[in-house]
């Protein structure tokens, strides 16, 4: 199977890919006021900047070159850094009434992990372009929310899920050596991150919120908490504030939507992956209602598509290096990680670098056919300017992760915490998004605050 020509999904990728270069290297000018393009002077896109520090400020720099109309915090003192960037830009403080500022067309979105399906829904039904931190929804629910609703703008909205580390050539490199048979047919996949934390539970009242936080609007959709500054012990350095929040349920996935928005997407975009037809779970831990584990093991099976058979993918976080296929090769060291298993071979890749082991008697590797040079995929570049220009180009569907790619990858991950909340394994239906057992469907969504709601 692996050794086929190239199908017609690598070509249209790469079609797609050398496109992208075209656009990025020759901005398409797109009339002002059109839908596609940007609506102020000089082609530069209306931004409401929406969760306006912490994260949001690593995206400063590639905002330069566009119009911040808006910046929007529920923190002042956040607010205020922010407007030393941006001094021109209309300040707010609920991002439900920034999303209506007039002149709008795009939206960046870094605010906590469970606002992000909200802030992004509403942005789309508004016909603005979306980029959302990863990771894109905290719920197999609210990832199916905005899969929809970008489905049914797609051609008109940009959007793109905040994994840059996708812009990384080793991501395609990878894709690229599977889909060539470095491995031979392709078998099993495991993907690992080593950094999980464990909290104990939501923090007791301790006193009001400062004044300069409003809490209940950042709280939002979430069932309501008493404030405790705990959830904010490491919010004055840029981002990594959210690893005092994003180990609790009602604000975040834990770091499977953290890191494993990173490393899962190694494995997620070299495999074509598709939503899995079953879902299973281990872990040391016993599952607990406030806080998201620390160890845990997520499986996968993947059906077929037209270049491989169906497969087992899975999730690891773990404190314990992930086995290693070779006793000479120390996992330990690779803290983030992809492993793919084919008939042939291994490759064992990160971020930036991969390694392929050939097995077996029979693996003399003249079954691998690399790819000629004009094959290969142009790089990605800048993974933000790659949606800036995907807004403005006419061609808004050319990110490399827009949300039909990030909301199905989120729910894949979903489906796996569901299993280890519910203790349950079971058959998933993807066109449904029904679970084969009742406890576990409970935890394919979550209970929101009276008056929230993602479709406004
Ligand atoms: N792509 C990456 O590599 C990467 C790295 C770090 C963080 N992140 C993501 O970025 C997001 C933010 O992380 P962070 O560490 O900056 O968190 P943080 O809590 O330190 O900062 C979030 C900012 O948004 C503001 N905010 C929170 N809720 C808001 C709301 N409802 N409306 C408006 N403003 C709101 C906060 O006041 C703060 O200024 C998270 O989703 C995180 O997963 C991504």
């Amino acid at each position: 199977m692996m050794n086929k020509t190239l199908t017609q999904t690598t070509t249209g990728r790469r079609d797609f890919m050398q496109k992208s270069a075209l656009a990025g290297a020759g901005m398409l000018l797109m009339p002002s006021g059109s839908l596609f393009g940007a609506r102020s002077a000089n082609n530069r896109l209306n931004i409401a900047l929406i969760g306006s520090w912490g994260r949001a400020s690593q995206h400063y720099s590639a905002l330069k070159g566009e119009n911040i109309a808006v910046i929007c915090d529920v923190n002042k003192e956040n607010l205020a850094k922010a407007q030393k960037e941006f001094p021109n830009a209309t300040p707010y403080e609920d991002w439900r009434k920034a999303l209506d500022h007039p002149g709008l067309d795009a939206v960046l979105c870094c605010t906590t992990d469970h606002t992000h399906a909200f802030v992004a829904n509403w942005a789309m039904n508004r016909d603005l372009h979306v980029y959302v931190e990863k990771p894109i929804a905290i719920t197999a629910h609210e990832a199916r929310v905005l899969r929809k609703t970008y489905l049914t703008k797609k051609g008109k909205l940009a959007t793109q899920v905040g994994t840059q580390r996708h812009a990384f050539p080793n991501f395609s490199r990878v894709r690229d050596m599977i889909r060539d048979g470095v491995i031979g047919n392709l078998k099993e996949v495991q993907t690992w991150g080593m950094h999980a934390r464990r909290a104990n539970s939501y923090f007791p009242a301790a006193g009001s919120a400062p004044s300069h936080l409003n809490w209940d609007l950042w709280l939002g959709p979430s069932p309501e908490h008493p404030f405790n500054p705990a959830y904010f012990e490491l919010g004055d350095r840029a981002g990594l504030g959210c690893q005092s929040w994003n180990k609790y349920w009602d604000f975040s996935m834990g770091y499977a939507g953290d890191w494993g928005s990173h490393t899962f997407d190694l494995a997620w975009n070299a495999i074509d992956a598709q939503l899995p037809i079953s879902v299973s779970s281990k872990s040391s831990e016993d599952p607990h209602s406030d806080v998201t584990p620390e160890d845990v093991h997520l499986s996968f099976i993947m059906p077929a598509n037209e270049w491989r058979d169906k497969v087992r993918v899975s999730w690891v976080q773990t404190k314990e290096a992930v086995k290693s296929p070779r006793e000479w090769m120390d996992l330990d060291k690779l803290k983030h990680g992809a492993l793919f298993k084919g008939d042939q071979g291994f490759i064992i890749a990160d971020f930036k670098t991969r390694t392929v082991i050939p097995f077996g008697r029979n693996a003399d590797m003249s079954y691998y056919q690399p790819r000629s040079r004009d094959a290969v995929a142009p790089d990605i570049g800048n993974f933000q300017h790659e949606w800036i220009n995907a807004c403005k180009n006419g061609k808004p569907e050319q990110t490399s992760c827009n949300f039909e790619y990030g909301a199905s990858m989120i729910e894949t991950l979903c489906t796996g915490l569901a299993s280890f909340r519910s203790g349950q394994s079971f058959d998933y239906d993807a066109a449904s998004g029904i679970a084969s057992n009742a406890v576990a469907n409970q935890f394919l969504t979550k209970p929101y605050r009276k008056g929230w709601t993602l479709n406004g």
